[in-house]
């Protein structure tokens, strides 16, 4: 019979596989996440005037307040760098569905993102 000391080995070891399971599943696809991002900078608003023709610095704010009310709820804030321009559509088309958002709420908060990452 297993005494005492080899019990506890294998609960342990259950422990440590058990933790590397969860990180296995949830590491890859839950956001690195940041402290809420400052305010939209006269540089960011600069380089979404010329990507988005018509967006301003007011829907950029917009898009800032929709990404501060729902980009928290399930995780922390993503970091808006730890993803790339390229990946941040498909991202958000998804997280704008987990989060309620309609089609010009999502838009607003991607256009807020992307000009974020180019201050
Ligand atoms: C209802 C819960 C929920 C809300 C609200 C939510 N998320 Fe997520 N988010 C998740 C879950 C769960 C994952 C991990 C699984 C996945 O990627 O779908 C995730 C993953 C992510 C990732 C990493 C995706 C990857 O593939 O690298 C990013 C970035 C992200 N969320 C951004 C956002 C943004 C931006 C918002 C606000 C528009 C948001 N999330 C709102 C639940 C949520």
């Amino acid at each position: 019979m297993a005494n005492f000391e080899q019990q506890q080995g294998l609960a342990r070891s259950r422990t440590v596989f058990g933790a590397a399971l969860v990180a296995m599943i949830f590491g890859g696809c839950y956001p690195k996440t940041a402290a809420a991002p400052a305010a939209i900078s006269p540089g960011s608003v600069t380089w979404a005037a010329e990507k988005f023709p018509g967006s301003t610095e007011a829907s950029l704010a917009a898009g800032r307040e929709t990404f501060l009310a729902k980009c928290n709820g399930c995780h922390g804030y993503p970091d808006l760098m730890a993803t790339s321009d390229e990946e941040w559509p498909a991202i958000m088309e998804r997280m704008g569905g987990k989060s309620d958002l309609d089609a010009e709420k999502t838009k607003g908060a991607l256009q807020y993102v992307l000009a974020a990452r180019h201050p």
